[in-house]
């Protein structure tokens, strides 16, 4: 039976309130948390360039899809992919990459808010210079000791999901537009400072050799792969929460010239997202590896390098109290930003099935915190309690982004390459070079899809393939194959290995 579903949201105010939206969505904890520490574990500049290369043809290829599809669709991922295979003449069977999208935004919700709201915490103890003058096994207790706590976790979890929620609860444009005019500008200014700030330490010029030369010697298959992986992750692609922006944003704008409607083009507004995303990824790296190396501490720390070098090398330096905790607020920007395009499919959703905007949240919310409780316990009380990839988080974390997040951009390309009508998808991109429409279209049906099962395959090869050891302890995900002793500088070696973290947060 078909059904008709009436756009309900509201529409961003503006292209530009779109591509901060986006922005928003895609800059998070991969760019200021992950990019660094995949950076510093994957040799420095040369990881970088992999990663540039990825974004282009991989990462704004498969964008272009995603929005082009939510735009077309005009509602929820679930029922703008129904929508648009209808229109195609093909079945509605293709809103299953709605419903996976949905479903994986919604798991990625349950462990993001739970390491996002670690960044709260540092906020606070940040402010109570608990870091000034601290040692290296001083700073490792305070995460121990956060990790150990399932209450604070769980306080800090709840703090940051009521955020996440109370934003998505009030709509589109009082909810979702207002949130990220806010904390867009804050997170840039911040970043500035933070660099700038970095720029007066005695490791700027290391840090900055350390980001941009490039060392091909140190790439390796792994790095490809990883850099691919984040590729997908930094850019939001694959859940369905940039097809559920795609669906806000606006078909025509006023030219500020003539006064005459023209149409927006879907190519040049994402360039411009992830030309922004990856230049926040690289600031951000530009924030962190000075202070890294302007304390002799290793870029190599792994996943604890934003939640124990960094504390370190700021409670080592003047004003650290300060600047550390402006730090964590630019984390807690970045993320809540993040967060609530995870929860806007699921809730956009519902609401086109009728339900109120902020019962709908209430609800979506509700579930994704009580999914997160199995994280925040996966670090204390469950720790010990693993079953196939680990820990319960191991489990959530890995379905979720190596399994969900590749197969939707998979999906995502195949649809928009071979299953959706070429005049449709030409219209709604409403580019006008014709070159770079067939360039995109090439891409996204041969390169992408098969860049995708790449990545699918290695990371499913490296987790199951005959060499690996099967769920003992938290598995290897692709991006930790090599968990790397974070050394803080005089820390005896026992005490001073970090903890291995897979894309989503930090395992025992
Ligand atoms: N892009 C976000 C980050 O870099 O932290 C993570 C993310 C948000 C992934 C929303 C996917 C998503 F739908």
């Amino acid at each position: 039976m078909k059904q008709e579903f009436k756009p309900v949201h509201g529409m961003w105010a503006s292209r530009w309130v779109f591509i901060l939206a986006a922005t928003g969505s895609a800059v998070g904890l991969g760019n200021i948390w992950k990019f660094p520490y995949i950076t510093g574990e994957y040799g420095g500049g040369a990881c970088v360039l992999l990663y540039l290369v990825c974004i282009a043809v991989v990462g704004i290829p498969i964008m272009v899809a995603e929005v082009m599809l939510g735009r077309k669709g005009g509602l929820s991922p679930i029922h703008s992919m129904q929508r648009v295979a209808q229109q195609s003449k093909v079945t509605r069977r293709w809103g299953v990459i709605g419903y996976l999208g949905a479903l994986s935004g919604f798991l990625l919700l349950s462990f993001y808010t739970v390491i996002a709201g670690w960044s709260l915490y540092y906020v606070w103890e940040g402010a109570s210079g608990v870091f000034q003058g601290a040692s290296a096994e001083q700073v490792q207790a305070v995460f121990a000791d956060l990790k150990a706590s399932p209450w604070m976790m769980l306080l800090c979890h709840t703090l940051f999901m009521a955020m996440t929620m109370g934003v998505v609860a009030r709509g589109v444009n009082r909810g979702l537009e207002k949130a990220v005019e806010i904390l867009m500008p804050v997170l840039f200014v911040l970043l500035i400072v933070l660099v700038g700030y970095a720029a007066t330490t005695s490791g700027f010029a290391d840090g900055m050799r350390f980001l941009f030369a490039f060392d091909f010697s140190k790439l390796s298959g792994e790095a490809v792969v990883v850099a691919l992986g984040h590729s997908f992750f930094t850019l939001s692609l694959g859940l369905g929460a940039i097809m559920a922006y795609g669906a806000y944003m606006p078909h025509q704008i006023k030219d500020s010239k003539t006064g005459k409607a023209k149409p927006v083009s879907i190519g040049s507004t994402v360039l411009v997202i992830a030309v922004i995303d990856t230049l926040v990824a690289l600031a951000a790296g530009m924030a962190i590896f000075p202070l890294v190396f302007s304390n002799g501490l290793e870029p190599s720390a792994g996943p604890g390098l934003m939640f124990e070098s960094l504390p370190l090398a700021f409670g080592q330096l003047p004003g650290g109290a300060l600047f550390s905790c402006l730090f964590f607020i630019l984390v807690a920007c970045a993320a809540w930003s993040s967060s609530i395009s995870l929860g806007e499919p699921l809730v956009a959703w519902l609401v086109e099935r009728g339900w109120k905007r902020w019962r709908a949240s209430l609800l979506i919310g509700a579930l994704a915190w009580v999914l997160g409780i199995g994280t925040v316990l996966s670090f204390n009380i469950w720790k010990d309690d693993t079953f196939l990839m680990g820990t319960f988080f191991d489990n959530i974390e890995f379905i979720s982004t190596n399994i969900m997040l590749p197969l939707g951009g998979l999906l995502i390309a195949i649809f928009a390459g071979w299953i959706m009508k070429e005049t449709q998808a030409r219209k709604e991109l409403a580019m006008k070079n014709f070159k770079v429409y067939m360039l995109w279209r090439a891409v996204v049906r041969i390169f992408s899809p098969a860049a995708v099962i790449f990545l699918f395959g290695w990371s499913m090869w490296s987790t199951f393939g005959p060499d690996e050891e099967p769920a003992k302890g938290p598995p290897a995900p692709v991006e930790q194959q090599q968990p790397a002793p974070a050394r803080a500088a005089d820390a005896p070696a026992d005490d001073a290995r970090v903890p291995a973290v897979s894309e989503g947060g930090v395992n025992e």
